[in-house]
């Protein structure tokens, strides 16, 4: 392999630059030579292309969102869509694809490699961490600490004025971002979609906590069944009005921007020196994991939302640890 592309598609994730940067400098070290392509498959499609040395990704490592932009691409689900790009990367010489993205990217990866027998090796970056074949995605760990942030911030207000807060975060239908945030910061309650726990009974068990304990800070994902904070706060007014004096947080776009944490950079490090490794070894429509410590390759078919695979003791602990 002589020559090899990286992009990044759909939502941007911290650490996304880290593996940009450990795919050119993997691939230099190899005697490949690298070119990124600009916002996502739309790039590939448009033939938006750059080539890539050592000091293109110098002093990337530490930046959020990507250097290469990122897009969702509507065009590349067509078949006329995903022909143009083909020509282009044969254009260009250029006989690998590095993906850095969620399970969009990957699905469109899948179909691209099966419909032109091209190889294509996946980077999982979300900050969402909704995919199998990996413990943790690229952007999940900075995601958490942002929200742990902007929740420790919530509480002192929360505090001083005895209120309650329902904070909603992001994770489209996956609670992964909710769950482990909650629990950093102490929340009375979390509502994510996988569990699908009734507001009521969860404001009855509230109401049956300490009394000596003002504010309450309950975490919601923005996918819950529910609905949004809104809706979940309206429905709380309707009942529990006279107790509790009701705010809503939504952290909205935060979440996905800011330095990556040095967890994220480690693992975004990893997954691009491996996807090149993969690539060079023949490998192809694989994701990139890390499982238990150790690089591992799911097929794209595989690699979709886990969105049941929650650990419910975590929520029975979030219970008795809040009261
Ligand atoms: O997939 C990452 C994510 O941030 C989700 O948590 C969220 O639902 C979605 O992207 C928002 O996408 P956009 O920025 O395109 O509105």
């Amino acid at each position: 392999m002589k020559k090899i592309a990286v992009l990044t598609s759909g939502g941007d994730s911290p650490g996304m630059n880290a593996c940009i940067r450990a795919v050119v400098r993997t691939s230099i070290y190899h005697k490949v030579s690298v070119v990124g392509i600009k916002r996502g498959y739309d790039g590939l499609i448009d033939g938006d292309f750059i080539a890539l040395e050592s000091k293109s990704v110098s002093n990337i490592m530490q930046r959020g969102g990507t250097m290469l932009k990122t897009a969702r691409s509507k065009r590349f689900v067509t078949k006329e869509g995903m022909q143009e790009a083909y020509y282009n990367l044969k254009k260009h010489d250029v006989e690998g694809l590095i993906v850095i993205g969620g399970d969009g990217t990957f699905k469109g990866a899948e179909e691209f490699g099966a419909m032109f027998n091209f190889p294509v090796i996946g980077c999982p970056g979300t900050i969402d961490n909704d995919l199998i074949g990996t413990d943790y995605t690229i952007g999940y760990d900075t995601a958490i600490n942002t929200v742990v942030e902007a929740v420790d911030k919530i509480r002192d207000t929360a505090e001083s004025h005895d209120r309650l807060f329902i904070v909603e975060v992001m994770g489209r239908d996956a609670g992964l971002i909710a769950l482990r945030s909650g629990i950093g910061v102490g929340a009375e309650a979390i509502l994510i979609p996988e569990t699908k726990r009734d507001v009521n009974t969860m404001m009855e068990r509230l109401e049956r906590g300490r009394k000596d304990k003002a504010s309450k800070i309950i975490i919601v994902a923005e996918g819950e069944e529910a609905g949004g904070a809104f809706e979940i706060a309206e429905i709380i007014k309707k009942k529990f009005s006279q107790t509790y004096d009701i705010r809503v947080s939504i952290l909205g776009h935060m979440q996905r921007g800011g330095s990556p944490s040095c967890m994220d950079r480690v693992l975004a490090s990893r997954m691009g020196f491996a996807a090149v490794e993969a690539l060079m070894a023949g490998r192809k429509a694989e994701m990139i994991g890390i499982i238990n410590r150790d690089i591992a390759y799911t097929p794209f078919a595989q690699a979709v939302k886990h969105i049941e695979d929650l650990n419910p003791q975590l929520l029975r602990m979030v219970d008795i640890l809040s009261l």
